[in-house]
């Protein structure tokens, strides 16, 4: 029987669904996973496991789940030993202190003889010796933000998003440890076994190939047949652009991908050259 690459993904939480919307971008075909734990998909010999983030790292280093989509701020805290193969653009957060709405700090030296609750003590704790402050740091499990109204704590050190969970809890944002988003990681004995190596190698190729779609757009437009020099310097393609005849012989189709945030910035200056009907289609995968 052939062998499974075993991906580990966080069960429920903010990375979840980006994490399975990540996969279904690769073309991978996978069922109906509501509360179940492993499910494999029909069509790559890949099993997803479904975990609590904390405890990726772990299961990526012990080479139970060969690879894991995780955020960075879990491997670092966990400090284990996995490689970070590849940033993925999407789940960023930063790991910030939260204060009580009336309070004030300025930076790192107000957190002197405070207590501070987190989930991340590794982080902080380094932080402040970085910084050369002494704090009470009191590690949590989840529900952090309650920590102050409790009395509990000062303050909190935890992960930030929209900011929502703080402003629930009458907190907000002070100043900022870690930025942080979601990555591929790998376990180090993964690829000894060349079975896998392979299975991962293609996986990640579909991987950067959808991460490189997103960032980009096919454009379209008509043109004016004397302008195609002005055009062409003005867009910043992948390649070379496609240039078509039309049937109105003055006139040239010009198509090309370009990367997405430049869309806007080159728009005015096309029309100005004379570019007239400008489409920009998503792409679904980019292999160079
Ligand atoms: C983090 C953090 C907050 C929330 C902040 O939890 O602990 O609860 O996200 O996001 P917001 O600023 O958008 O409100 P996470 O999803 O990492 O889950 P976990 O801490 O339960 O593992
Ligand atoms: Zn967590």
């Amino acid at each position: 029987m052939k062998k499974n690459l075993k991906l580990a993904v966080q069960k429920k939480g903010r990375l979840s669904d980006k994490s399975m919307q990540l996969l279904r971008n690769c073309g991978l075909d996978i069922e109906n996973f509501q509360d179940r734990l492993i499910v494999s998909a029909t069509n790559f010999n890949l099993d997803i496991l479904f975990l609590r983030d904390d405890d990726i790292p772990e299961y990526v280093q012990d080479n139970v789940a060969h690879i894991g989509i995780v955020g960075e701020n879990e491997v670092l805290e966990k400090g284990l030993d996995v490689e970070i193969v590849k940033k993925l653009g999407f789940g960023r957060c930063s790991l910030s202190l939260g204060i009580p709405e009336k309070s004030k700090i300025n930076d790192v030296n107000d957190l002197s003889n405070k207590t501070i609750a987190t989930s991340y003590p590794n982080i902080l704790k380094n932080y402040l010796v970085e910084n050369n402050v002494e704090a009470k740091v009191i590690e949590l499990s989840g529900s952090v933000e309650i920590a102050p109204s409790l009395g509990v704590a000062d303050f909190i050190c935890d992960l930030v998003s929209t900011g929502n969970t703080l402003k629930l809890n009458k907190l907000k944002k002070s100043f900022k440890v870690l930025d942080s988003q979601a990555a591929l990681i790998k376990s180090k004995i993964m690829d000894e076994d060349p079975e896998l190596k392979k299975l991962f190698d293609k996986l990640l190729e579909r991987i950067e190939s959808s991460l490189k779609a997103q960032k980009s757009k096919y454009i379209m437009m008509n043109i004016p047949k004397n302008s195609l020099d002005r055009i062409i310097e003005i867009i910043p393609s992948l390649k070379s652009p496609t240039v078509l005849p039309l049937s109105d012989e003055n006139l040239l189709a010009v198509h090309a991908v370009i990367s997405e945030n430049k869309f806007w910035d080159i728009n005015e200056d096309l029309k100005k050259a004379g570019a007239s009907g400008i489409l920009s289609l998503p792409i679904e995968n980019i292999i160079l």
